[in-house]
């Protein structure tokens, strides 16, 4: 499985749109029910609109119909040995996942290059019960 999702990473960074970085990007993710949904890094001019290749893969599954709980992701760049999701996709992901959610960060020429979990790569995140009630 860990091969399938590197590929599907793989084939969305080839579908990059990073005409300003030239830092093309692919994710893939494994949803609980074994269905697996990609996504690439689009930028824009204006450069804080673009967004990145978790984020796309994010919408894709969600959009897909089925289950929304991320099993496992895999990230791959094609110039950085390891890709490590950014603070926002990190709290982007941890909506789908768990603290034992694995993340895969991947080499494009060789794969997988180190797993770690949500939990590490998002200690003491923001979590809360109390949105959307009325005061007191
Ligand atoms: N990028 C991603 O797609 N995912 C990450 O985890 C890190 C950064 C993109 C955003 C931007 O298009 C380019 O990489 C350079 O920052």
């Amino acid at each position: 499985m860990t091969d399938r999702l590197f590929e599907a990473a793989s084939a969305a960074m080839a579908k990059a749109h990073a005409p300003y970085s030239r830092f093309p990007v692919g994710a893939a993710i494994l949803a609980a029910d074994g269905t697996v949904h990609s996504g690439c890094n689009i930028e824009v001019v204006s450069f804080p609109e673009g967004w990145c290749a978790e984020t796309s893969a994010i919408a894709h599954m969600v959009m897909a119909g089925g289950s929304r709980q991320i099993a496992e992701v895999a990230v791959v760049a094609e110039k950085l040995v390891a890709c490590s999701p950014c603070g926002g996709c990190r709290q982007r992901l941890a909506e789908f996942s768990g603290p034992g959610t694995r993340v895969h960060l991947c080499d494009a020429a060789t794969g997988v290059v180190e797993t770690v979990t949500m939990g590490e790569l998002l200690p003491h995140s923001f979590a809360t019960d109390a949105l959307g009630e009325a005061k007191g």
